[in-house]
């Protein structure tokens, strides 16, 4: 393979479709996809170096791939970050950022209304390896300062956030976490390094689950976490050599493509995220809107500021309603009223998916833990797709209008 050989100071829409694209002998323009789990060696010498890192070269394929590596290469071009490494899925980039960073004794930082997931794996699965954590409020900058403890190894933070798009202040945090020694790590899913760059706020770590936005067409699952060079080889290979949640080469080939349209997708479809969150704010069956680009938005100017200008493709709204059984009712038939839609939880598509968060995303926490993160019985999540404003309206409307 040619290694690409690009000049210096090229922009973010350049390196999204030239950076790492390495050819065959055969010249080909699209990047080839390596499907293969093994890898011949020259001699038994090269095999013993590569195997030990002593020398540069594939070996197996769990512990790397040419196609896996164009994407984490070109990931972190865009993040402006000096490595990446690729994961199966988001999870497992967080997964495997706790293996390597964390022990038994060690103290994590986290907001309460982060991913579902994530606050299941950091609070409940973790904790029975020991690890300890504390949520807190995503907004009080204050309050993750006031967690830490001589023990605090990381604080992890989601912005926006899934599916209220609080925001957090990442250079506040990123002071914080080196203030105690610790490291800051944020998710940096819904925003992209098309809204946001977090290592240049400070960030060490930046994650993404590329199952989102980096595809951007809802095909495969992917994970990646950016960081410096030294935590990648020494703190994330190791875990990823051993533990196999290594990318399939298929999925790292459409993500590393996806990557080539992300700057125009999360532009066009921020853009229909704004017009929807205005509209829906005008609707008389609709009691609040969570969209960061409106200026009735919390942290309206920090996200602004944050986020290149633009608040993001994903929204959620609350349908007016007395009491949680009837806001459950009156969300479930607006997304069973959708006649164009996907009823469909995830986002970072080309479609437009919604979803009711408190019974999917955030179902496998407690009631408790729901009101925490203001996930309420009457929010609908939407993840803004590609389709005509005026058709997406019309089809949410269809629900929201005929509400008992
Ligand atoms: C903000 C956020 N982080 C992480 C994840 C996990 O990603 P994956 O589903 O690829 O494991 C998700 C999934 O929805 C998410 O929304």
């Amino acid at each position: 393979m040619s290694q690409s050989s690009l000049p210096e100071g090229l922009h973010r829409d350049t390196l999204a479709v030239r950076a790492a694209a390495e050819r065959s002998q055969y010249g080909e323009n699209s990047e080839a996809l390596y499907l293969t789990s093994g890898y011949v060696q020259p001699s038994a010498q090269s095999s013993a170096d590569r195997f030990a890192g002593d020398e540069d070269g594939f070996t197996y394929g769990r512990y790397g791939n040419p196609t896996v590596a164009s994407f984490e290469q070109r990931l972190a071009a865009m993040e402006g970050a000096p490595a990446c490494i690729s994961t199966a899925s988001g999870m497992s980039a967080i997964l495997m950022m706790c293996m390597g960073l964390l022990k038994a004794g060690d103290h994590v930082i986290c907001s309460h209304s982060m991913f579902g997931s994530t606050i299941k794996l950091i609070g409940t699965d973790l904790a029975k390896f020991g690890v300890e954590s504390t949520f807190v409020s995503q907004t009080d900058t204050a309050a993750w300062k006031a967690a830490v403890k001589p023990n605090t190894r990381l604080l992890f933070a989601e912005t926006p956030t899934n599916p209220l798009t609080d925001v957090c202040d990442i250079q506040a945090l990123a002071d914080i976490a080196h203030n105690a020694g610790a490291l800051l790590a944020v998710d940096n899913c819904f925003a992209t390094p098309v809204l946001q760059r977090p290592m240049a706020m400070g960030a060490d770590i930046v994650m993404h689950s590329g199952t989102k936005y980096l595809d951007g067409q809802g095909r495969v699952m992917a994970g990646a976490l950016c960081a410096s060079e030294e935590l990648v080889t020494k703190t994330f290979l190791p875990v990823l050599k051993s533990s196999g949640m290594t990318l399939a080469p298929f999925n790292a080939w459409v993500v590393l493509k996806g990557l080539e349209t992300l700057e125009l997708r999360m532009q066009a479809q921020s853009a229909k995220a704004l017009e929807l969150a205005r509209w829906l704010s005008g609707h008389g069956m609709v009691n609040k809107v969570f969209y960061p680009g409106l200026a009735s938005h919390a942290q309206h100017e920090l996200a602004m500021a944050q986020q290149s200008g633009l608040g993001g493709a994903v929204l959620s709204f609350e349908v007016k309603a007395s009491g949680a059984d009837q806001a459950r009712a009156r969300a479930f038939h607006v997304l069973d009223s959708l006649k164009v839609l996907s009823l469909c939880t995830n986002l970072g598509d080309t479609k437009t998916l919604c979803t009711h968060p408190a019974s999917t995303s955030h179902g496998r926490l407690t009631e408790d833990q729901r009101q925490t993160a203001g996930v309420t019985q009457g929010l609908v999540r939407v993840a803004v797709g590609l389709e005509h404003p005026q058709d997406v309206q019309a089809d949410i409307d269809r629900g929201l209008s005929t509400i008992a």
